[in-house]
Protein backbone atom coordinates (compact mmCIF):
# COMPACT_ATOMS: atom_id res chain seq x y z
CA UNK A 1 0.00 0.00 0.00
CA UNK A 2 1.50 3.47 -0.70
CA UNK A 3 2.06 5.95 2.28
CA UNK A 4 -0.42 8.36 2.43
CA UNK A 5 1.19 11.80 1.68
CA UNK A 6 1.54 13.69 4.25
CA UNK A 7 -0.09 17.24 4.89
CA UNK A 8 2.22 20.54 4.33
CA UNK A 9 2.17 23.65 6.61
CA UNK A 10 3.40 26.90 5.99
CA UNK A 11 5.99 28.13 8.42
CA UNK A 12 6.21 31.76 7.99
CA UNK A 13 9.47 32.37 9.98
CA UNK A 14 11.72 30.28 11.96
CA UNK A 15 10.60 28.79 15.55
CA UNK A 16 12.62 27.50 18.02
CA UNK A 17 13.18 23.65 19.19
CA UNK A 18 11.20 21.70 19.89
CA UNK A 19 8.70 23.51 18.18
CA UNK A 20 10.57 22.35 14.38
CA UNK A 21 10.95 19.04 15.35
CA UNK A 22 7.60 18.50 16.53
CA UNK A 23 6.07 19.77 13.22
CA UNK A 24 8.54 17.49 11.15
CA UNK A 25 7.42 14.58 13.08
CA UNK A 26 4.03 14.69 11.42
CA UNK A 27 3.76 17.36 8.58
CA UNK A 28 6.14 18.43 6.05
CA UNK A 29 7.03 22.29 6.22
CA UNK A 30 7.26 24.71 3.74
CA UNK A 31 9.21 27.50 4.70
CA UNK A 32 8.34 30.72 3.84
CA UNK A 33 10.80 32.00 1.46
CA UNK A 34 13.40 34.61 3.62
CA UNK A 35 14.03 37.07 0.44
CA UNK A 36 9.89 37.86 0.12
CA UNK A 37 7.77 40.24 1.86
CA UNK A 38 5.69 38.64 4.26
CA UNK A 39 2.23 40.16 2.35
CA UNK A 40 -1.23 38.59 2.61
CA UNK A 41 -1.10 37.80 -1.42
CA UNK A 42 2.39 36.44 -1.55
CA UNK A 43 1.04 34.69 2.18
CA UNK A 44 -1.90 33.56 0.29
CA UNK A 45 0.11 31.82 -2.69
CA UNK A 46 2.71 30.26 -0.59
CA UNK A 47 -0.36 28.40 1.68
CA UNK A 48 -1.59 26.98 -1.44
CA UNK A 49 -2.06 23.10 -0.61
CA UNK A 50 -1.08 23.81 3.12
CA UNK A 51 -3.29 22.74 5.75
CA UNK A 52 -1.96 25.21 8.40
CA UNK A 53 0.08 28.02 8.89
CA UNK A 54 2.08 28.95 11.69
CA UNK A 55 2.61 32.77 12.07
CA UNK A 56 3.95 35.52 14.56
CA UNK A 57 2.13 38.11 15.77
CA UNK A 58 3.29 40.60 13.27
CA UNK A 59 2.50 38.63 10.35
CA UNK A 60 -1.18 40.14 8.33
CA UNK A 61 -3.29 37.31 8.34
CA UNK A 62 -6.27 38.84 6.60
CA UNK A 63 -9.40 37.40 4.81
CA UNK A 64 -7.19 37.11 1.52
CA UNK A 65 -5.00 34.12 3.08
CA UNK A 66 -7.35 32.80 5.27
CA UNK A 67 -9.95 31.94 2.29
CA UNK A 68 -7.47 29.69 1.02
CA UNK A 69 -9.01 26.16 -0.10
CA UNK A 70 -8.62 23.97 2.27
CA UNK A 71 -6.57 25.87 4.99
CA UNK A 72 -8.11 23.98 8.53
CA UNK A 73 -5.97 26.31 11.52
CA UNK A 74 -4.04 29.53 11.49
CA UNK A 75 -1.52 29.09 15.36
CA UNK A 76 -0.12 32.06 16.19
CA UNK A 77 3.22 31.89 18.35
CA UNK A 78 2.02 34.58 20.38
CA UNK A 79 -0.76 35.15 23.08
CA UNK A 80 -1.97 38.33 21.04
CA UNK A 81 -3.73 37.94 17.82
CA UNK A 82 -4.92 41.23 16.57
CA UNK A 83 -2.74 40.90 13.22
CA UNK A 84 -5.01 37.61 12.67
CA UNK A 85 -9.01 38.62 11.00
CA UNK A 86 -10.67 36.13 13.28
CA UNK A 87 -13.88 36.72 12.13
CA UNK A 88 -13.20 35.81 8.68
CA UNK A 89 -11.16 32.81 9.89
CA UNK A 90 -14.58 32.07 11.62
CA UNK A 91 -16.41 32.53 8.24
CA UNK A 92 -14.20 30.14 6.12
CA UNK A 93 -14.28 27.69 8.81
CA UNK A 94 -10.28 28.25 9.89
CA UNK A 95 -9.35 27.84 13.69
CA UNK A 96 -7.24 30.14 15.22
CA UNK A 97 -4.97 29.03 18.36
CA UNK A 98 -2.41 31.52 20.23
CA UNK A 99 -0.21 30.52 23.39
CA UNK A 100 -1.55 31.79 26.56
CA UNK A 101 -0.14 31.24 29.77
CA UNK A 102 3.01 30.42 28.86
CA UNK A 103 4.59 33.66 28.86
CA UNK A 104 2.66 35.14 31.89
CA UNK A 105 5.93 35.18 33.98
CA UNK A 106 8.57 36.18 31.28
CA UNK A 107 6.17 39.50 30.71
CA UNK A 108 5.70 40.26 33.92
CA UNK A 109 9.62 40.03 34.84
CA UNK A 110 9.86 42.71 32.07
CA UNK A 111 7.54 44.62 32.42
CA UNK A 112 9.14 44.95 36.32
CA UNK A 113 12.28 45.14 34.37
CA UNK A 114 11.30 48.33 32.24
CA UNK A 115 9.84 49.92 36.08
CA UNK A 116 13.00 49.70 37.54
CA UNK A 117 15.03 50.50 34.04
CA UNK A 118 12.93 53.82 34.02
CA UNK A 119 12.36 54.80 37.93
CA UNK A 120 16.43 54.74 38.45
CA UNK A 121 17.68 55.53 34.87
CA UNK A 122 19.60 52.73 34.51
CA UNK A 123 20.35 53.03 30.52
CA UNK A 124 21.10 56.85 31.17
CA UNK A 125 23.32 55.96 33.92
CA UNK A 126 24.76 53.06 31.88
CA UNK A 127 25.14 55.66 29.01
CA UNK A 128 26.44 58.23 31.41
CA UNK A 129 29.87 56.00 32.66
CA UNK A 130 29.98 54.82 29.17
CA UNK A 131 31.10 58.26 27.50
CA UNK A 132 33.47 58.23 30.39
CA UNK A 133 31.04 61.46 32.47
CA UNK A 134 31.73 59.64 36.05
CA UNK A 135 33.74 62.17 37.99
CA UNK A 136 32.85 61.43 41.33
CA UNK A 137 29.57 60.05 43.60
CA UNK A 138 27.33 63.36 43.32
CA UNK A 139 24.17 64.15 45.96
CA UNK A 140 22.11 64.89 43.23
CA UNK A 141 23.64 62.69 40.22
CA UNK A 142 20.73 60.57 38.39
CA UNK A 143 18.15 61.22 40.68
CA UNK A 144 15.14 58.92 40.26
CA UNK A 145 11.75 57.48 41.18
CA UNK A 146 11.46 55.16 44.61
CA UNK A 147 9.49 52.06 43.83
CA UNK A 148 9.58 50.82 47.16
CA UNK A 149 5.76 51.80 48.52
CA UNK A 150 4.51 53.09 45.21
CA UNK A 151 1.53 52.97 44.00
CA UNK A 152 1.21 50.50 41.18
CA UNK A 153 -1.98 51.32 38.76
CA UNK A 154 -2.12 48.06 36.18
CA UNK A 155 -4.47 48.26 33.73
CA UNK A 156 -5.75 45.24 32.77
CA UNK A 157 -5.99 42.37 35.39
CA UNK A 158 -5.94 39.37 33.15
CA UNK A 159 -3.49 36.32 33.77
CA UNK A 160 -0.13 38.98 32.83
CA UNK A 161 -1.77 41.57 34.85
CA UNK A 162 -2.00 39.27 37.76
CA UNK A 163 1.42 38.11 37.57
CA UNK A 164 2.93 41.85 37.65
CA UNK A 165 0.72 42.40 40.61
CA UNK A 166 2.35 39.50 42.22
CA UNK A 167 5.56 41.03 41.81
CA UNK A 168 4.44 44.28 43.59
CA UNK A 169 3.99 42.74 47.09
CA UNK A 170 7.92 42.42 47.21
CA UNK A 171 8.40 46.21 46.82
CA UNK A 172 5.59 46.52 49.15
CA UNK A 173 3.19 48.85 46.64
CA UNK A 174 -0.28 49.84 47.01
CA UNK A 175 -2.04 48.22 44.44
CA UNK A 176 -4.84 49.45 42.32
CA UNK A 177 -6.16 48.05 39.33
CA UNK A 178 -9.08 48.57 36.36
CA UNK A 179 -9.98 45.57 34.45
CA UNK A 180 -13.29 45.50 31.92
CA UNK A 181 -14.46 43.42 34.85
CA UNK A 182 -13.40 43.20 38.41
CA UNK A 183 -10.95 40.15 39.42
CA UNK A 184 -12.75 37.42 41.55
CA UNK A 185 -12.70 38.42 45.09
CA UNK A 186 -10.45 35.85 46.01
CA UNK A 187 -7.76 37.06 43.49
CA UNK A 188 -8.27 40.73 44.81
CA UNK A 189 -7.70 40.05 48.42
CA UNK A 190 -4.97 37.52 47.34
CA UNK A 191 -3.01 40.48 45.66
CA UNK A 192 -4.26 43.51 47.76
CA UNK A 193 -5.53 44.86 45.08
CA UNK A 194 -8.34 47.25 44.92
CA UNK A 195 -10.30 47.38 41.71
CA UNK A 196 -10.70 51.61 40.43
CA UNK A 197 -12.11 53.19 37.24
CA UNK A 198 -9.57 54.34 34.94
CA UNK A 199 -9.10 57.93 35.73
CA UNK A 200 -8.59 57.30 39.54
CA UNK A 201 -6.26 54.98 39.07
CA UNK A 202 -4.32 57.27 36.11
CA UNK A 203 -4.49 59.86 38.89
CA UNK A 204 -3.40 58.10 41.77
CA UNK A 205 -0.69 55.64 40.41
CA UNK A 206 3.12 56.40 40.71
CA UNK A 207 3.54 53.74 37.78
CA UNK A 208 1.05 52.85 35.33
CA UNK A 209 1.45 49.50 33.37
CA UNK A 210 -0.71 48.53 30.56
CA UNK A 211 -1.61 44.78 30.14
CA UNK A 212 -4.51 44.91 28.05
CA UNK A 213 -5.45 43.10 24.49
CA UNK A 214 -5.25 45.22 21.43
CA UNK A 215 -8.76 45.52 20.43
CA UNK A 216 -11.35 48.54 19.09
CA UNK A 217 -11.87 49.56 22.75
CA UNK A 218 -8.51 49.59 23.97
CA UNK A 219 -6.94 51.17 21.18
CA UNK A 220 -5.36 54.45 22.28
CA UNK A 221 -7.14 53.75 25.54
CA UNK A 222 -4.45 56.43 27.07
CA UNK A 223 -4.42 59.07 24.94
CA UNK A 224 -3.72 63.08 25.66
CA UNK A 225 -6.81 63.32 28.26
CA UNK A 226 -5.33 60.02 30.06
CA UNK A 227 -1.92 61.33 30.42
CA UNK A 228 -2.91 64.61 31.70
CA UNK A 229 -4.40 62.70 34.29
CA UNK A 230 -0.98 61.59 35.59
CA UNK A 231 1.17 63.18 38.10
CA UNK A 232 4.07 64.37 36.20
CA UNK A 233 5.91 62.46 38.38
CA UNK A 234 4.69 59.25 37.47
CA UNK A 235 5.68 56.53 34.73
CA UNK A 236 4.32 54.38 32.23
CA UNK A 237 4.84 50.91 31.58
CA UNK A 238 3.79 49.24 28.07
CA UNK A 239 4.66 45.50 27.45
CA UNK A 240 0.91 44.99 25.27
CA UNK A 241 0.55 46.64 22.36
CA UNK A 242 2.20 49.91 21.17
CA UNK A 243 -2.01 51.17 19.93
CA UNK A 244 -2.92 50.54 23.05
CA UNK A 245 -1.43 54.22 23.94
CA UNK A 246 -1.52 57.42 21.34
CA UNK A 247 2.22 57.48 20.88
CA UNK A 248 2.14 61.07 19.74
CA UNK A 249 0.34 62.43 23.32
CA UNK A 250 3.11 60.39 25.20
CA UNK A 251 5.82 61.99 23.18
CA UNK A 252 4.33 65.44 23.56
CA UNK A 253 3.97 64.50 27.50
CA UNK A 254 7.74 63.20 28.09
CA UNK A 255 9.49 66.03 25.67
CA UNK A 256 7.25 68.79 28.25
CA UNK A 257 8.41 66.09 31.44
CA UNK A 258 4.57 66.05 31.83
CA UNK A 259 5.74 62.75 32.77
CA UNK A 260 8.63 61.18 34.98
CA UNK A 261 9.42 58.65 32.40
CA UNK A 262 8.20 55.64 30.18
CA UNK A 263 9.69 52.02 29.71
CA UNK A 264 8.17 50.58 26.23
CA UNK A 265 8.27 47.31 24.56
CA UNK A 266 5.87 48.05 22.23
CA UNK A 267 5.26 50.57 19.44
CA UNK A 268 1.80 51.94 17.56
CA UNK A 269 3.98 51.17 14.35
CA UNK A 270 6.39 48.47 14.52
CA UNK A 271 9.27 48.25 13.75
CA UNK A 272 9.15 51.63 13.22
CA UNK A 273 10.13 53.68 16.35
CA UNK A 274 9.30 57.47 15.90
CA UNK A 275 12.58 59.26 16.13
CA UNK A 276 11.28 61.85 18.64
CA UNK A 277 10.57 58.95 21.50
CA UNK A 278 14.16 57.72 20.65
CA UNK A 279 15.78 61.01 21.17
CA UNK A 280 14.01 61.34 24.53
CA UNK A 281 16.49 60.85 27.68
CA UNK A 282 13.34 60.10 29.96
CA UNK A 283 12.40 56.73 27.80
CA UNK A 284 13.31 53.40 28.24
CA UNK A 285 12.74 51.30 24.43
CA UNK A 286 13.23 47.76 24.33
CA UNK A 287 11.90 45.73 21.17
CA UNK A 288 9.05 43.93 21.72
CA UNK A 289 10.79 41.04 23.61
CA UNK A 290 8.66 41.36 27.29
CA UNK A 291 8.16 37.24 26.58
CA UNK A 292 11.88 37.04 25.04
CA UNK A 293 13.43 34.33 27.42
CA UNK A 294 14.95 31.49 25.91
CA UNK A 295 12.36 28.88 27.62
CA UNK A 296 9.79 30.73 27.23
CA UNK A 297 10.26 31.64 23.91
CA UNK A 298 10.81 27.62 23.00
CA UNK A 299 7.64 26.58 24.96
CA UNK A 300 5.59 28.79 22.84
CA UNK A 301 7.42 27.57 19.81
CA UNK A 302 6.05 24.37 20.90
CA UNK A 303 2.78 24.91 21.98
CA UNK A 304 1.75 26.70 18.71
CA UNK A 305 3.55 23.63 16.46
CA UNK A 306 1.20 21.71 18.79
CA UNK A 307 -2.06 23.73 18.08
CA UNK A 308 -1.20 23.60 14.70
CA UNK A 309 -1.06 19.41 14.62
CA UNK A 310 -4.22 19.13 16.86
CA UNK A 311 -5.96 21.50 14.41
CA UNK A 312 -4.91 19.61 11.30
CA UNK A 313 -5.87 16.38 13.01
CA UNK A 314 -9.36 18.01 13.17
CA UNK A 315 -9.07 17.71 16.86
CA UNK A 316 -9.92 21.13 18.89
CA UNK A 317 -6.48 22.73 20.56
CA UNK A 318 -6.79 24.02 23.89
CA UNK A 319 -5.70 27.38 22.88
CA UNK A 320 -8.45 28.21 20.08
CA UNK A 321 -9.48 31.39 20.37
CA UNK A 322 -12.67 30.73 17.83
CA UNK A 323 -14.56 27.97 19.14
CA UNK A 324 -17.63 29.36 16.98
CA UNK A 325 -15.98 27.84 14.46
CA UNK A 326 -16.54 24.22 15.66
CA UNK A 327 -20.46 25.39 15.45
C1 LIG B 1 3.64 39.09 22.64
O1 LIG B 1 3.50 40.27 22.57
C2 LIG B 1 2.59 38.14 22.47
O2 LIG B 1 1.46 38.52 22.13
O3 LIG B 1 2.87 36.95 22.65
Amino acid sequence: MKNQPRPKVLLLHQILEPGLTVLNEEVDVVAYPDDQPVEPKLIAQAAQGCLGILSLLKDPITEEVLSVPGLKVVANCAVGFENIDVAAATKHGVMVTNTPGVLDQSTADFAFALMMATARRVVEADQFVRDGHFEGWGIDLMLGRDLYGATLGIVGMGRIGQAVARRSSGFLMRLLYHNRHPVHRDVERALHAQAVDLDTLLVESDIVSIHVPLTSETRHLIGAREIALMKPTAILINTSRGAVVDEAALIDALKNHRLFGAGLDVFEREPEVPAALSALPNVVLAPHIGSASAVTRAEMSEIAARNLLIGIRGATPANLVNPEVLA
